[in-house]
């Protein structure tokens, strides 16, 4: 009973010509990450061989992102030589750690052609992971990752936190590229959309609730912590925990909720904007 669902994103007219497969629901955080086997050149090996048969269509043979598939999606795929990833639980600007590549690949980022690979044995998806490194030299030049303090416990969600949230969002102009209520629509969005013609960059329409690390509250807090690195969302880790997770409080308020009993969103009416339940607080779908 896994929460997931594929949408064929092109199905008729002018874009008919598009293989783009979006993964509309993420999937939960899950639990901890599985200790990882030792890196020898047999689990070398497999890493190859399963980002031959799985990843490089997307993401190309040297993992520049130039895959056969790459050009019909609707965002190019992570160009892995680079070494710059938006999922971290690292500071802004070093690699991810090793765990971090773990978990984007279990839970791939919702929204995008890139699914969650759960289904794979945990030592197939370790060796996916030393393949990515493999594929970037930032691994070796820059082999110390360098983690964020960790997280406190998140407070309760309660409307003194979200209107709390609501001010930071004003104060810190996270409207000017998300729109004053979170619809995509500020004047940074209208510039950046001309400038890459919508393709490289995506100003985030929040209310569509497609957080590409997840909805959760804690999801939501460690995004604003580390920034996405390459793109123009900043991190703001400089700002008290206290104001990082008021902010997540607010954003969450942003997310439409569907109205019927179809929980998929997009999928089901979009009328009304409540807060999610607590229920919703581990997974929002
Ligand atoms: C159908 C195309 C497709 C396939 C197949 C695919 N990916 Fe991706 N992948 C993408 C796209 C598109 C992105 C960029 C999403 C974004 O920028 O938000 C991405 C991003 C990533 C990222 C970077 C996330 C970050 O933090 O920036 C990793 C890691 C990744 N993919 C690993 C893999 C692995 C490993 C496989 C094979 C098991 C794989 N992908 C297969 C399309 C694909
Ligand atoms: C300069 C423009 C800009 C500003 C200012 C900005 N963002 Fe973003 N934000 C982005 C872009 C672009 C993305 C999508 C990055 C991507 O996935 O490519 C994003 C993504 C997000 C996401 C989605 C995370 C996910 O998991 O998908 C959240 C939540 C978010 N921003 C909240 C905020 C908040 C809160 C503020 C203010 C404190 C803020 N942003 C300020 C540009 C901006």
């Amino acid at each position: 009973m896994r929460a997931l669902a594929l949408v064929v994103a092109a199905a008729a007219g002018v874009t008919a010509s598009r293989t783009d497969v979006v993964w509309t629901a993420a999937p939960p955080s899950g639990g901890p990450v599985p200790a990882p086997p030792p890196v020898t050149p047999q689990l070398r090996a497999e890493g190859a061989k399963l980002y031959a048969d799985r990843c490089l269509p997307c993401h190309g043979r040297m993992g520049d992102g130039r895959g056969p598939l790459a050009t019909h999606l609707s965002m190019p795929p992570t160009d892995f030589t680079r070494g710059v990833f938006k999922l971290r639980t690292t500071l802004p600007g070093t690699p991810p750690s090793d765990n971090d590549l773990f978990r984007t690949i279990t839970r791939g980022l919702h929204g995008t052609p890139m699914m969650p690979w759960k289904e794979l044995p945990a030592r197939q998806r370790w060796a996916l992971v030393a393949e990515i490194k493999n594929l970037s030299r930032r691994f070796s030049d820059e082999p110390q990752t360098q983690p964020l303090d960790p997280s406190p416990s998140p407070p309760d969600e309660t409307e003194g936190l979200r209107a709390k949230g609501q001010r930071l969002y004003g104060l810190y102009r996270c409207g000017a590229c998300h729109g004053e209520r979170g619809d995509a629509n500020g004047p940074a969005a209208v510039l950046y959309r001309n400038v890459s013609a919508g393709r490289f960059v995506r100003i985030r329409d929040l209310s569509r609730g497609e957080f590409v690390r997840g909805g959760a509250f804690a999801d939501i807090f460690l995004s604003l912590r580390t920034g996405f690195d390459g793109t123009p969302m900043g991190s703001y880790n400089d700002l008290p925990a206290d104001d990082l997770w008021a902010l997540a409080a607010y954003v969450r308020t942003l997310v439409r909720q569907p109205t019927g009993a179809a929980a998929v969103p997009g999928a089901g009416g979009r009328a009304t904007r409540t807060a999610p339940t607590s229920k919703s607080a581990t997974d929002p779908y």
